[in-house]
């Protein structure tokens, strides 16, 4: 799906799946997405050792190894460049405003990782302070990753924030941007709690003012992602969500 969708190009992108307590399922590197079948993938231990598979894994296998060792609560990750928010994550623009309820609800704020060179430390250490209290994280100059509880769930973060990269953008070239407020952010916390395909905990994104509008990029900055939340407050947060 992610290749038909667009959401990656040639051999780009990368899934896992956590089939048990020791085992991960991982595409192979350098495949296209589109052309794979079942035999293509690699089975890793948790220090991404291969089991089984004839093929050699993914380049980004320790991005998802992150995950898995950071989040006990996530069994699948989806990484992938869909062109619009990617064009954010080049452009150094986390997607980060309360602008559509769903996507509030759903994923709340997006943050954008600084840069890391592909397949190297560089590159989980950017991610290792936001994946404790994020689903879904938009990574600098390459493309975003999202994580769920399933593989499907994960894959649908994905098409969650390409979609809202889409409207962010639209609202900016129409020059307006018509921010929710704080009372209506504080309302859809509350809607999140009880809303079954919401099982988020991210931080919720920044809040417009009392009546919520501004325009676009008016004053030339843009705010980043909330990032007060410590990793054991995120943990805490998504027990009681439960
Ligand atoms: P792999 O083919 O090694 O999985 O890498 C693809 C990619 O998208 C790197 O960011």
């Amino acid at each position: 799906m992610i290749h038909e969708r667009g959401y990656v190009a040639a051999t780009d992108g990368n899934l896992s799946v956590r089939l048990d307590s020791h085992r991960v399922l991982v595409t192979p590197t350098s495949m296209c997405k589109g052309m794979m079948v079942t035999s293509d993938l690699v089975t890793v231990d948790l220090s991404g050792e291969k089991l089984s598979g004839r093929r050699n894994v993914s380049s980004e296998i320790a991005m998802h190894l992150l995950i898995y060792k950071l989040r006990p609560d996530i069994k699948a990750v989806v990484h992938a460049h869909p062109p619009t928010a990617t064009g954010y994550a080049a452009a150094g623009l986390p997607l980060n405003e309360a602008l559509i309820s769903e996507v509030v609800i759903c994923l709340g704020a997006i943050p954008l990782a600084k840069y890391g060179t592909p397949g190297t430390p560089e590159l989980t250490d950017a991610l290792e302070p936001l994946v404790p209290q994020y689903d879904a994280i938009l990574m600098s100059n390459h493309g975003v990753v999202t994580y769920g509880e399933d593989l499907l769930g994960a894959y649908m973060k994905m098409e969650t924030v390409e979609h809202f990269a889409k409207v962010a953008l639209v609202a900016h070239q129409l020059g307006r941007q018509q921010l929710l407020s704080h009372e209506e952010v504080e309302k859809l916390l509350a809607v999140r709690r009880k809303y079954a395909a919401a099982n988020s905990v991210a931080p919720m994104p920044p809040a417009g003012n009392h009546n919520g509008s501004r325009p676009a990029n008016g004053d030339g900055s843009r705010d980043q992602a909330p990032t007060g939340d410590t990793a054991g407050e995120a943990r805490s947060r998504r027990r009681s969500a439960r």
